[in-house]
C-alpha cells in the first residue's frame, strides 16, 4: 500500500484523456499530471530528442514521489519506455494502440491507425502492429496539425476541420470499420471524425485499458492506496495554457492546476 501518487506526463494537454479515464477507476489515488506544452508535438521529433524529453519528465516525477509513472504519450511510449524501463526501478505503464481489439473485431479485415510520424514510424509500434494484424489491411495516417489544434484549442475551427476531413479520406476510401486513434490527444477530435467518417466506423482508443493495466499493475506490486478519501488530483503545464488545461478536465474533480516550468 503507499500513499505515494501516480505521476503521468504527456507532450502536452492530450494525456488529460488518460488521467480522466485512470482517475475514474482510481477515485481514492493521488495523481499529478505533467504537460509539457512547451515542447509539444513530441511526434515529429527524433527518437533522441523523445528519450531525453521522457528522462527530463521522469526525473521531475521521481522528485515529486512518483510511485507508479504513466507515460501518457503514444510517442513517448513507443520511441523511450523501453530505454526508461531499463533505467528506472519505478514501474512504468505505456501507452500502446488498441491495434489488437480493432484486428479482432474487425468483420471486413480493414483498420485504420491515426497516429503520430513518431509513432508510426517507431520499432515498438512495427512489432506490435506486426503481432497482431495478419490478414488484415492496415492504413496507417500521420495525422498532421492534430496535436498543434488539441494544445491550442482550435479543434472545432472550419480550417482545421476541412484539412482533417483531407488527410483521412483514405479511410473513406478504403471502407476501414475500426479506426484506432493512436495518439493521446485525439479522443479530443472525436466528435470531428464521427461526423467525417461514416457512421459503421467505430473508433477505439486506449484509455480504458491503460486505466485496468494501471490498476493490475498497482495492485500486483502491492502499491494501491488503503485510504478511502477521495485522493487529489494535481496538474503542471510548463506553458501558458492553464486556462485551456482547467477546461479539458472540468469534469474531474481537480485539486490544482497550475503553470511550473520544468
Ligand atoms: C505528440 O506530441 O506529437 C503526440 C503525443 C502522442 O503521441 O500521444
Amino acid at each position: 500500500m503507499s500513499q505515494q501518487p501516480i505521476v503521468l506526463f504527456d507532450s502536452g494537454v492530450g494525456g488529460t484523456s488518460i488521467l480522466k479515464e485512470i482517475a475514474q477507476l482510481l477515485p481514492h489515488e493521488d495523481f499529478i499530471y505533467l504537460a509539457d506544452s512547451r515542447n509539444a508535438p513530441y511526434g515529429e521529433k527524433t527518437p533522441q530528442e523523445i528519450i531525453e524529453l521522457s528522462i527530463k519528465n521522469t526525473d521531475l516525477a521521481l522528485r515529486m514521489n512518483a510511485k507508479l509513472i504513466v507515460v501518457a504519450c503514444n510517442t513517448a511510449t513507443t520511441n523511450a519506455i523501453s530505454h526508461l524501463r531499463a533505467e528506472y526501478q519505478v514501474p512504468f505503464i505505456g501507452i500502446e494502440p488498441a491495434i489488437k481489439p480493432a484486428a479482432l473485431n474487425s468483420e471486413i479485415k480493414k483498420i485504420g491507425i491515426l497516429a503520430t510520424k513518431g509513432t508510426l514510424s517507431s520499432a515498438l509500434f512495427k512489432q506490435t502492429s506486426e503481432a497482431f494484424t495478419k490478414g488484415i489491411d492496415v492504413i496507417e495516417i500521420v495525422g498532421k496539425g492534430i496535436v498543434e489544434a488539441v494544445e491550442g484549442g482550435w479543434t472545432s475551427d472550419k480550417t482545421f476541420v476541412d484539412r482533417l476531413k483531407h488527410q483521412i479520406q483514405p479511410f473513406i476510401k478504403e471502407d476501414i470499420d475500426y479506426l484506432v486513434l493512436g495518439c493521446t490527444h485525439f479522443p479530443y477530435i472525436i466528435p470531428q471524425l464521427k461526423h467525417l467518417l461514416p457512421a459503421h466506423v467505430k473508433i477505439i482508443d486506449s484509455g480504458r485499458a491503460v486505466a485496468k493495466q494501471t490498476q493490475a499493475v498497482l495492485e500486483k506490486n502491492n502499491l494501491k492506496t488503503l485510504t478511502t478519501a477521495r485522493g487529489r488530483i494535481s496538474l503542471y503545464s510548463n506553458a501558458d495554457n492553464i486556462f485551456h488545461l482547467k477546461k479539458l478536465v472540468e469534469e474531474i474533480p481537480t485539486s490544482e492546476v497550475n503553470r511550473m516550468d520544468f
